[in-house]
């Protein structure tokens, strides 16, 4: 995903800026760059293919004290000096950055080349660039061709430009889905940025914290030396009340970890605490969720639960179709966003529909939801982001508390999303009068002691580095995993095959006979969860299927299961548990076991290549 940072004020830009572009590091990127309007009025232009720090490292800093910088996740046209942005206009009257795409691009570049525009790179992007000069050359303001540009593209975006000249003007908007906009204002100066860390520069005090606005879609910002000015496309003003944001949305570091992906997974026991806090009466142990948008009645009359998400996410929804259907009493599905967005499913008032999503960004996720909405489905969100769009659109809001989740592959926030799971789960099942009391105080009970079982799985990393050594190199892993494991197979073999690019793939253990037993031999690696749950035998018996055939087995297991562990070549333990707590317990050698492999072999571990932290392209 693309990052922007723009700043107007008295200081000068470029540093900030950069600073900026850093702390956007997370989201994932190939090129940047950063426009300066310089003292005679000037955009003096820099741009690097690769890491931003290749902007800082020639030491030409262009004096000015108003600019616009970007990171750039190629999506059209391959990372390089001509794509990356900003993009100017051939009198650099003007230089624009993008986030999202511009669906209608080739024909409006079509338009804009056969009026004489010349083109300098392959992007989507620089369609923006030439719509804007157009309507400057027929008369507009910059402003009004800003405008003008903003109805003229479709698709989900975040667009910013800024002018030449004497003066100080920045614009940026936002449309559909994409990456959003979010402004600062503190001491005369104004900062816009993709996410709230690009603006720690100028929210370094407590005392700015609160001046924080978000643009909603079809929202345009004007950032001049006199303020901020908020209006809609067709130039109408619009009033926005600032939010107060903590220092911790704004503040990111690894706190002494050498990744913020070991740093998040470590915060994993906080953070599933934190999903309980307010939500888990453990006087009484019952569930309670405020912030849950139905009422009992509305509760009584679901007939059905649909939970969405991509990626991490969808596992996440996959467990919790599990928990719906055994502790809610209601039927459930799962299903990626990308493919619901795209069917036509029968959704009524009685549809319960959970969108679940780290960043609430994420485009398929958030035009999935946009559906459900217009089909009079109810709504809500787990997410771990206030403000986001997801957070906009749903009925009423989860929110997953972890803290801010720098490095791209999800891991707290996924922990976070399970803990919630179980407390929807328990909450319909206890509105519903499907649990009983002694039910749900015995799931309570269980979900009490999940910080502290984390914990004891974080409390030594030796055998995590030790299997990582040992199964290193390995070409191709098998995970598998029954019921509620299935998903976390999956889980388990995403987070191996983004941070250390190995191949991996995740099947439900009953499927392995049905096809991929055939790729047993000694060169492959299964990894087995068979915790002591309902399902243990039958992972047993898969267990021994593999080994049959020479296949080498790690596998997660119950402590204390001595007679697997002996059938096995390597076996990861997780505490005993209930069953309900067994996701989250099985995830977290899984995690631990990839980042150390990924570590040995050098990999880009919070910046996996060709990922981004929230995908808001589609
Ligand atoms: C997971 O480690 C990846 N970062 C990715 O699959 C992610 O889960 C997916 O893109 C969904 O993101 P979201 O949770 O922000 O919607």
């Amino acid at each position: 995903m693309c990052g922007i940072v723009g700043y107007v004020g008295e200081q000068e830009a470029w540093p900030i800026i950069f600073e900026g572009l850093r702390r956007l590091e997370y989201r994932g990127y190939d090129s940047a760059g950063i426009a300066i309007i310089g003292p005679q009025g000037d955009i003096q232009l820099r741009k690097t293919v690769g890491k931003v720090n290749g902007l800082d490292e020639s030491g030409d800093h262009p004096l000015g004290s108003v600019g616009l910088g970007h990171t750039r996740w190629a999506t059209h046209g391959r990372p390089s000096y001509a794509n990356a942005h900003p993009h100017t206009d051939c009198e650099q009257r003007i230089a624009v950055v993008h986030n999202g795409i511009v669906e209608n691009y080739l024909e409006l570049k079509r338009r804009l080349a056969d009026a004489g525009h010349v083109f300098e790179s392959e992007t989507d992007s620089e369609v923006l660039t030439h719509l804007v000069e157009e309507g400057m050359d027929r008369g507009l303001s910059f402003q009004e061709a800003f405008r003008r540009m903003g109805r003229m593209v479709k698709g989900s975006q975040a667009i910013s430009a800024v002018l030449q000249g004497d003066g100080a003007e920045i614009c940026a908007l936002r449309l559909g889905h994409a990456g959003g906009i979010v402004v600062a204002q503190a001491d005369g100066q104004a900062m816009i940025g993709s996410d709230l860390p690009a603006l720690l520069p100028l929210l370094q005090s407590e005392s700015n914290m609160g001046q924080v606005s978000f643009l909603d879609t079809g929202e345009m910002v004007v950032v001049t030396r006199d303020g901020v000015e908020y209006q809609d496309l067709e130039g109408n003003h619009i009033d926005k009340q600032p939010r107060m944001v903590s220092q911790e949305e704004v503040q990111v570091d690894k706190a002494g970890y050498r990744h913020f992906m070991l740093k998040e997974i470590m915060e994993q026991p906080q953070a599933v605490a934190s999903a309980m806090r307010e939500r888990v009466n453990f006087e009484t142990r019952r569930v309670d969720l405020p912030d849950f948008p139905l009422s009992s009645q509305e509760i009584a009359e679901l007939d059905r639960v649909i939970l969405i998400g991509c990626g991490t996410s969808l596992h996440a929804a996959q467990v919790g179709r599990h928990l719906v259907e055994r502790y809610g009493g209601l039927p459930a599905e799962a299903e990626s966003a990308s493919e619901f967005r795209y069917r036509d499913p029968y959704i009524s008032p009685r549809t319960l529909v959970v969108a679940i999503g780290q960043s609430g960004e994420t485009a398929d996720t958030v035009a999935a939801m946009q559906m459900v909405k217009d089909k009079g489905g109810r709504l809500v969100t787990i997410c771990n982001a206030e403000g986001s769009q997801a957070s906009r659109i749903a009925d009423g809001s989860l929110y997953m508390r972890a803290g801010i989740e720098i490095g791209v592959a999800s891991t707290k926030t996924f922990l976070a999303s399970l803990t919630i799971l179980n407390l929807l789960a328990i909450f319909l099942g206890q509105s519903r009068g499907f649990l009983d009391t002694a039910k749900s105080q015995e799931l309570v009970d269980g979900l009490a002691q999940a910080p502290r079982l984390i914990g004891e799985l974080l409390a030594d990393s030796a055998v995590y580095q030790h299997l990582a050594q040992e199964y290193v190199g390995t070409d191709y892993f098998l995970f598998l995993g029954r019921g509620v494991n299935a998903p976390i197979a999956s889980e388990g073999s995403l987070k191996l095959k983004e941070i250390s690019y190995v191949h991996a793939e995740a099947y439900p253990a009953g499927e392995m006979k049905h096809g991929p037993i055939a790729l047993i031999d000694n060169d492959m690696v299964t990894v087995a969860l068979a915790p002591k749950d309902s399902l243990y035998e039958k992972v047993v018996n898969n267990v021994r299927e593999v080994k049959a055939r020479d296949g080498r087995v790690l596998a997660v297991l119950t402590e204390g299961d001595t007679q697997l562990a002996a059938a096995v070549d390597h076996a990861l333990y997780i505490p005993e548990a209930p069953e309900h707590l067994i996701p989250l317990l099985t995830t977290v050698p899984l995690q631990m076991l990839a980042y150390h492999i990924a570590l040995l072999l050098d990999r880009d571990v919070d910046q996996p290549r060709n990922l981004a932290k929230s995908v808001t392209v589609e």
